[in-house]
């Protein structure tokens, strides 16, 4: 035997025997049979291909074109060149023993040519400021004839694939894409007005409610089309996912309890609230006054169908600070809820600080959030539909740091160990997705943060397992796996 295969085979045995131990107290089989395990994406973040196959430009295309808009000025036009490469990562998630993929639709990918596409008559203006912003044909999700064509969309969609798909999300984070898209504007259409930013158009105190509405009354009508014409021939499942970040007092104060309670009503509940109660919540109200639409009775016969399940995506826990009775700076993300967020207290960080400047290590907060979302939400069917760390990229990091990933195994680790917790404890979790199978394009941060189970060197496409594919796959496998698959 060559020294090289000792080597290798040595060392394969101590990451078995490691591997053993972090995955120790649980495994695959303390989870229901049919519990879903994958590995979630999107089609922007992977795909490249950006002018192939009769798509049209998406707002992202345009975004990242915007000189200065990305950390690293990258874009996502040939990304992980999933386009081309979908076989051999299918291939990838296969080796894992995954059994289900959570991946998105683009529409401007689907849709071109054949509607009046939104998309398809966006462009770019340039003040001289060199502030931009992006203009869609009728003005995007602020005009409610958006609802017609998204549910158009919907349609195509469930026609296409709906005999292949059985768990369909409307919407991913739609309370991000309002939020960095109207209220603080970094995201498509780079809406906003100050204090929040300065844009070139946008009102942060009522765009970011209209646009909201637009999207859950769209949602609405997607999940009808979904339950009248589809479900009962195809036997699936839609839903939505939120973007789910637990929230704590930063002090123990009666202000900040009220205002982290607040927050947290302005985050989820902003959409599900309305979709599962019809109404937004009374925090909103109280705050936002007529700032905030009214569901008309035409609007609520939109949100008559229910949908079946609730997507959770989450990473993080942050601390919240009150700032309607003791001003502080409310120009951020989550300052429309008269509150200040950060990830330390005193100069000490909530949890372990990963590259990504707001993600931390605290898995207890992902045993809060999943009890808050079923007690407000009467334990309705949960999947936890991203949850996964950020690898930071410097000068000095070489491909043998990256696939070292022992920071990520530990982190999912634990929060698949505390997410076993809340289903223990009786919350009806049924599917847990790690954010990525491979490293992509990080949105604003372009391809400094790296989130996949598997390196991607961007020159050559050359997909490399990390640690952490080997550990799911032991995780999902049983203990021979590792060894057999080399
Ligand atoms: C949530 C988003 O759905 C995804 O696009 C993003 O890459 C990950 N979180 C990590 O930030």
């Amino acid at each position: 035997m060559g020294m090289k295969k000792k080597t290798f085979m040595a060392a394969a045995f101590y990451l078995l025997c490691f591997l053993s131990l972090l995955v120790e107290g649980f495994d695959r089989s303390d989870f229901p049979d049919s519990f879903l395990f994958g590995t979630a994406t999107s089609s922007y973040q992977i795909e490249g291909a950006y002018l192939q196959g009769n798509k049209e430009l998406s707002n992202w295309d345009v975004l990242s074109h915007i000189p200065g808009k990305i950390d690293d000025s990258s874009n996502g036009d040939i990304a992980d060149d999933h386009y081309h490469l979908y076989m051999d990562d299918i291939e990838l998630m296969h080796s894992l023993g995954v059994n289900s993929y959570r991946f998105s639709i683009s529409w401007s990918r689907i849709l071109a040519g054949k509607l009046v596409l939104f998309l398809a008559d966006l462009f770019v203006h340039r003040a001289k400021n060199q502030t931009l912003c992006i203009k869609y044909k009728y003005g995007g999700w602020l005009n409610p004839e958006i609802q017609k064509d998204f549910g158009y969309f919907a349609e195509v969609c469930f026609r296409e694939f709906g005999d292949r798909v059985k768990y369909w999300a409307t919407f991913n984070e739609p309370n991000v894409m309002i939020k960095r898209g109207y209220l603080v504007g970094t995201y498509p259409p780079l809406h906003c007005s100050a204090p929040f930013g300065e844009c070139l158009s946008g009102n942060s105190s009522v765009e970011p409610y209209v646009a909201a509405h637009n999207v859950i009354l769209s949602h609405g009508i997607a999940v009808q089309i979904y339950k009248k014409k589809y479900q009962a021939k195809q036997g699936g499942r839609i839903g939505i996912v939120m973007s789910a970040t637990w929230y704590e007092p930063l002090r123990n104060l009666t202000n900040d309890w009220v205002a982290t309670k607040r927050l947290l009503a302005f985050d989820v509940p902003w959409f599900l609230d309305p979709i599962i109660f019809g109404d937004y919540p009374s925090e909103m109200r109280q705050i936002l006054g007529s700032n905030l639409p009214i569901f008309s009775s035409k609007d609520k016969k939109k949100l008559r169908y229910k949908m079946d399940f609730i997507g959770v995506n989450h990473y993080t826990t942050l601390y919240v600070r009150d700032c309607l009775y003791s001003p502080c700076e409310v120009a951020d993300f989550n300052g429309n809820a008269f509150t200040y967020t950060t990830g330390e207290r005193n100069g000490i960080p909530i949890g372990t600080p990963t590259a990504m400047p707001t993600f931390y290590v605290v898995p207890h907060g992902l045993e809060m959030m999943v009890n808050y979302i079923k007690e407000r939400y009467n334990n309705m069917p949960m999947f936890l539909t991203e949850n996964g760390y950020a690898q930071g990229v410097s000068n000095y990091t070489t491909v043998k740091d990256f696939v070292n990933d022992l920071d990520r195994v530990d982190y999912l680790n634990k929060y698949l160990g505390m997410l076993l917790k809340t289903i223990r404890n009786g919350a009806d979790v049924r599917g847990y997705f790690i954010w990525s199978i491979m490293d992509n394009f990080e949105w604003l941060y372009g391809y400094t943060l790296r989130f996949g189970l598997y390196h991607v060197d961007f020159t050559t496409q050359a997909r490399t397992p990390k640690l952490s594919a080997m550990w799911y796959k032991e995780f999902l496998q049983g203990s021979d796996s590792l060894l057999k698959a080399d």
